[in-house]
């Protein structure tokens, strides 16, 4: 939710020139008006005014999917009134789901064996999908020094200063320190030697970056783990790795399938992507997966039975919809392996060029300000 900051003056009106005669006196704007009114003029009013909103396909400013095919539109209005929390209710589409973080699972190379299930849940974006990784890293860290009769009241997470504002706030609502690596002049992203050496034996997690926002540019999983292992070998704290690949997650496996940054590497135990970034959907649907069952604590996970029969869920809210779910589905068996490479290379390389332009623009201010 915005928080709204309109200032609600109730003396403001609503003039609508062409809403018919029946909204010929002005509407509040602030106050719920007296009476009802024709549904055509209803329309006509919101129509009206949303205009002057920009055009979704001319957005260039940020990378969320604004177009689709017109099939999958119809499957998005059909799905429109179906609560995705209704599982009983709506069983395929809890299925679909469950297609969908197993596909997910196998493109980020989880060791799901043959007869088994991958372990994830869609979410309404990476933020949420943060969160929740968050707190199973933060909870199985507890968990861990309480067995060990050490105190858990001072967990901390090393990113880089180039995150996302999902990870503050996590770190702020969830009260976890973040411990930022320092990016540098010529390096926007975060160092592993420098992140490696951040981490103590309160650290609940590294979180490293798919794509990072400002620049697109991917931080070295790789070396990473590498590092991480070590240190782990020397201090027995076991630290885990956290990939946010919001935008990445549906980029690397494609364009760069021998790139190891997912469950390729030991010690990542979860990945979040955004399905409405180059998971080509509209807004409202991203995707956290973890590696094995053992990485998601059993106590976060809710056994709701609210129409019948029990349904484990591990969300930070209840009820949502659910068509940006199917729509995930229909792109997934749209497109292929095969097709999604096409449609995302020439995209990623404009969005790349697109993010390249707007650091230079960033510098330059900071450079002419400073
Ligand atoms: C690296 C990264 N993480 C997380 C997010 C948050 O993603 P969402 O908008 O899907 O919540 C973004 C959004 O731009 C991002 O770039």
């Amino acid at each position: 939710m915005a928080i709204s900051t309109t200032i609600s003056d109730s003396s403001e009106h609503l003039h609508s020139t062409f809403a018919s005669r029946y909204v010929r006196d002005p509407l509040p704007k602030f106050k719920m008006p007296e009476r009802s009114i024709p549904k055509e003029a209803a329309f006509q009013i919101i129509s009206d005014e949303l205009m002057l909103d920009g055009n979704p396909r001319l957005n260039l400013a940020s990378f969320v999917t604004t177009w689709m095919e017109e099939e999958c539109d119809k499957l998005i209005m059909a799905s429109v009134n179906k609560n995705y929390v209704d599982m009983d209710e709506y069983p395929v589409t809890t299925e679909l789901q469950n297609r969908c973080v197993n596909m997910i699972a196998h493109l980020f190379n989880a060791p799901v064996g043959e007869n088994e299930t991958a372990i994830g849940v869609g979410t309404v974006g990476s933020s949420e999908a943060i969160m929740l990784a968050g707190l199973a890293f933060k909870r199985k860290w507890q968990q861990k020094r309480k067995s060990e009769g050490k105190p858990y009241d001072k967990p901390n997470i090393v990113t880089g200063a180039n995150v996302q504002v999902c990870w503050e706030k996590f770190a702020r609502y969830f009260e976890v320190e973040l411990k930022e690596v320092k990016l540098r002049e010529g390096y926007y992203v975060m160092d592993p030697v420098k992140a490696v050496e951040m981490v103590d034996e309160n650290t609940i997690c590294v979180a490293a970056i798919l794509g990072s926002t400002l620049t697109g540019e991917f931080e070295d999983v790789k070396l990473l783990n590498e590092l991480l292992t070590e240190k782990n070998k020397e201090t027995g704290w076991g630290t885990p790795i956290h990939v946010d690949a919001a935008s990445g997650g549906f980029i690397a496996p494609f364009l760069y399938p021998d790139l190891k940054w997912d469950f390729r590497l030991p010690l990542v135990k979860s990945i979040n992507v955004s399905g409405h970034k180059y998971g080509l959907v509209y807004a409202g649907v991203g995707w956290v997966v973890w590696r094995t069952k053992d990485d998601l604590p059993e106590e976060l996970i809710f056994h709701i039975n609210y129409l019948g029969s029990d349904q484990p869920t591990f969300t930070l809210n209840f009820s949502k919809g659910s068509s940006q779910i199917i729509a995930q589905y229909y792109q997934f068996i749209r497109l292929g392996f095969e097709v999604i490479f096409i449609t995302i290379i020439i995209p990623c390389k404009f969005w790349v060029c697109l993010q390249s332009c707007m650091i230079e623009f960033w510098l330059c201010r900071v450079t002419r300000t400073s």
